[in-house]
């Protein structure tokens, strides 16, 4: 019961919303007897890449490599272009850690309100799980005939039948051990087609092993389409690296916003530490105001506690988010309040000690 946890909080917004996910994890501690965790913080973020040329140590992967988990804040700093930031940070660590499943829930709260007007949490509740390592996002192509009016660009998708595999393989077997009634996957098949008719078929021989799980194939435009209209549709949506991107970020749209939403990087086999990060990013507009949310980051320690093995305790954070939000004493700008930082999750940590 004794877990070692990386911190990785970044920049802008991320310490400051990093601090309420340390203050979640010592109420858990407090809550549950026995229970601990040491945390080690890295300053591996974009000041330090203006001051020393690199966003972390050359051995920096090597270093993460033996913790129990990774938490991460966000970021990203005007001064930094964006690409730097993203590929000498993120992506590494996910890549090498083979975290291959980005997990990432679609979930309306209790007291939030969702821009579909007429949506209630019941049917607001579901789980995208977006493949993390390969497809659309593969760094292949290049550029043909330049500076001639037939220049040409080329931006290769590589899917493998290893990499398709396990992601198909994962979303049925987590739909098989929630209790979900069946998986919705992306497809766009009509329209490309070498990756999607490859992509539907291993996921027409993965089904068979999950003979009480039935599954749907969506074309990518019509999923979308079906997110804002009909989202009680979902339980389970699987989908490729740039399907799952963009169906995300939809998704917590429609679930209340981007201050909220939280996302885990995972490496299923436990070879590596899995990653748990809010989606927002450092939010330079309101850096230093102590009005950023929370909730994105709290709820990113509740999927760690989860994938540790004390999903009891997840359910407990998320029991407190929702009851701090219905209180609405400490609600952030971003939920219409004029809370701060600080204090909406000195809020949560206090449902969480109440034992909710
Ligand atoms: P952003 O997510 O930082 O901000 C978008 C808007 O949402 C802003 O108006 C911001 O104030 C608001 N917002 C974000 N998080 C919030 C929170 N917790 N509470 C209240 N409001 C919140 O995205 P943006 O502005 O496109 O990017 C800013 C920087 O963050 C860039 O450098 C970008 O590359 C980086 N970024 C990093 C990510 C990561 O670390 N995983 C993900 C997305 C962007
Ligand atoms: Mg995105």
């Amino acid at each position: 019961n004794y877990f070692n946890i990386a911190s990785i909080p970044g920049d802008g917004i991320g310490p400051e919303v990093m601090n309420e996910g340390y203050k979640v994890l010592k109420a858990m501690e407090n809550l549950h007897g026995g229970l601990s965790f040491k945390i080690e913080e890295f300053d591996w973020n974009c000041t330090r890449y203006i001051k020393t040329g690199t966003m972390m140590p050359d051995n920096g992967l090597d270093i993460l490599k033996d913790y129990d988990s990774i938490l991460f804040g966000a970021v990203g700093a005007p001064e930094v272009p964006d690409h730097i930031s993203v590929w000498q940070l993120i992506l590494p660590i996910r890549r090498a850690f083979q975290q291959y499943v980005n997990l990432r829930p679609i979930k309306l709260l209790k007291g939030i309100e969702s821009p579909l007007r007429n949506k209630t949490e019941k049917d607001i509740d579901f789980i995208v799980i977006r493949e993390n390592t390969e497809g659309e996002y593969s760094n292949s192509g290049g550029k043909l005939h330049e500076n001639t009016p037939h220049e040409t660009v080329i931006q290769n998708s590589v899917f493998t039948r290893f990499g398709t595999e396990r992601i198909v393989k994962y979303a049925f077997q987590y739909a098989k051990q929630k209790g979900k009634s069946k998986l919705s996957v992306a497809t766009k098949s009509n329209a490309m087609n070498y990756s999607m008719p490859f992509w539907d078929d291993i996921v027409r021989e993965i089904s068979r092993d999950y003979p009480n799980i039935p599954f749907h194939l969506y074309h990518i435009d019509a999923l979308a389409a079906f997110f804002v209209l009909k989202p009680e549709e979902f339980e389970v949506v699987v989908g490729s690296n740039l399907f799952g991107d963009i169906l995300t970020d939809l998704g917590a749209a429609v679930a209340g916003g981007i201050g909220i939403a939280p996302s885990g990087n995972i490496n299923p086999e436990g070879d590596y530490p899995s990653m748990f990060e809010p989606i927002h990013g450092s939010a330079p507009d309101i850096t230093g105001k102590g009005i950023a949310n929370p909730i994105a980051q709290i709820w990113s320690v509740g999927l760690m506690l989860e994938h540790l093995g004390y999903s009891d305790l997840a359910s407990v954070i998320m029991a407190a988010i929702e009851k701090a939000i219905e209180k609405g004493e400490a609600l952030t700008p971003d939920l219409g309040g004029n809370g701060t930082t600080d204090a909406f999750g000195d809020a949560i940590v206090s449902e969480i000690l109440k034992g909710v």
